[in-house]
Parts: C-alpha cells; sequence; structure tokens
C-alpha cells in the first residue's frame, strides 16, 4: 500500500506561542499516523516548533526561500538558515508567490535547484487561475509551470521532489476541485514527468493536491489513482481539522 504526504501549510498565521501549541498538540495527535507529515510555521516560529516536533515523526518545512546562500539580500531566507534551525523541506512557487510577489518560473527554479543542492526537499507547487483553466488553457500553463519549474534537476534528484498542484481558483475559497477533476490534472502532470525524466520516475512521483482540503474530503481526493497527498491550508491552523486529514486511513 502507498503512502501518503500530507502537509500543512500555515501561511502567516500564528505568533510563536500559537504555533508551539499547535504543533504540540499535533505531535500529541498524529504519533499513530501512517502518512509522511510536514508543517510548515512562519519563519519566525521555525525554531520554537522545532524543538517541539525534534524526534517525531513530523518532518519541518518552511513556505519558502531566498534564491542565494547568502549576501546582501535584505529579507530573504537562506536555505543555510532553515538547514541550521532543523528544516528539511520547502515549499517553493506558492501561487501566493507568484501572484502576490510575482516570482517568476526562473526564480522558483533557482530556488528548487539550490534548496536541492542543499539538502533541503522541495514542494514545487503549480496551479493554474480560474482565467487560465477557462480559456482552456491548463494544461500549458500547467505543463510549463512543471517543466521550467524542475529545468536542470537530475533524474536522480528527482525522488527528493513533490509536486503541489494547487488550483488558484480552489485556494481558501472553499471551492475544491472534484477529485475526478484534479486526478485528471495530475494525471497530465505524470504525463509531462514521464516526457521529461521517463515512465518509472513519472509514476514514483509524488503529486499533492492542495486547494480546500478538509476533514470531510481528503479521504475522496486521496482514493484517487495520481493523487498521493495533500497540502492544506485553512484546515492546518488546527489540529482538530489537520490531524483528521493527515489520519484519514485511520
Ligand atoms: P486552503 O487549504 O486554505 O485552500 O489553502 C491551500 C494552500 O494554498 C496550501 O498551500
Amino acid at each position: 500500500m502507498r503512502s501518503y504526504y500530507m502537509a500543512g501549510n500555515w501561511k502567516m498565521h500564528k505568533t510563536v506561542a500559537e504555533s508551539v501549541a499547535l504543533a504540540k498538540a499535533l505531535v500529541a495527535g498524529l504519533g499513530n499516523c501512517k502518512e509522511r507529515v510536514m508543517i510548515a510555521p512562519a519563519f519566525t516560529a521555525l525554531s520554537a516548533v522545532a524543538e517541539v516536533v525534534k524526534g517525531t515523526n513530523i518532518i519541518l518545512g518552511a513556505q519558502n526561500m531566498g534564491p542565494e546562500l547568502q549576501g546582501a539580500h535584505t529579507g530573504e531566507i537562506s536555505p543555510l538558515m532553515l538547514k541550521d534551525l532543523g528544516v528539511a523541506a520547502v515549499i517553493l512557487g506558492h501561487s501566493e508567490r507568484r501572484h502576490s510577489y510575482l516570482e517568476t518560473d526562473a526564480l522558483i527554479n533557482k530556488k528548487v535547484l539550490l534548496a536541492l543542492a542543499q539538502g533541503l526537499d522541495p514542494i514545487l507547487c503549480v496551479g493554474e487561475t480560474l482565467e487560465e483553466r477557462e480559456a482552456g488553457n491548463l494544461e500549458a500553463v500547467v505543463g510549463a509551470q512543471v517543466k521550467e519549474g524542475l529545468k536542470g534537476v537530475a533524474a536522480s534528484e528527482l525522488g527528493k521532489v513533490t509536486i503541489a498542484y494547487e488550483p488558484v481558483w480552489a485556494i481558501g475559497t472553499g471551492k475544491t476541485a472534484t477529485p475526478e477533476d484534479a486526478d485528471a490534472v495530475h494525471a497530465y502532470i505524470r504525463k509531462v514527468l514521464g516526457g521529461m525524466y521517463g515512465d518509472a520516475p513519472a509514476k514514483a512521483m509524488c503529486i499533492q493536491y492542495g486547494g480546500s482540503v478538509k476533514p470531510d474530503n481528503a479521504a475522496e481526493l486521496m482514493a484517487k489513482p495520481n493523487i498521493d497527498g495533500a497540502l492544506v491550508g485553512g484546515a492546518a491552523l488546527k489540529a482538530e481539522t489537520f490531524a483528521p486529514i493527515a489520519m484519514f486511513r485511520s
């Protein structure tokens, strides 16, 4: 039986004390979880949350990362700083970074390559806007984000990368892609990966779905053959909603 990768993106929420409380509740609630679980608090809470999840089955992730190791980059966070705190995974190219902060595929690709070189496992986010979907450009947009985001990633490194398909129109809106729609896009992403790396690595790739994942729709989404996990926003902010998502098979 395959295992799933269930990740919580806490976005710009929670003080250090609130983050520690949530992390403690998750450690208590997810001890028997069968899936790979990651939480990504705000940068300011990483250090404190690292102490809580150390030695547990919960992986510590960051929500973003600067594209350089060090230097004159005011406001940026280096992968070296993340590793220093015990961070093992990093979300890159989230649609909020692409759309609100104008991150390009080229910049995101630079971060993906740097994360891998530094031993951080990237989650590369891709997804179309409603306008792009309605104009019939879904495959072109998502395909290009996958190809550009992974440019230069060696086949030997691919297993460390996760793709998160997050349709922009489903994020924080309560609108979930139907499991069938999401699965079809995941299958398309796998086809693109197959063209780049061959069928076996494409089949082995972990592709998460994100966008209004909740306790009551997680199992239905995860049942689809091409959906290998979830990247959860709003419902990741409470143990009462994230734990049942991560434990959807229990
Ligand atoms: P919601 O679960 O709040 O829709 O957010 C999804 C997301 O953007 C996770 O990265």
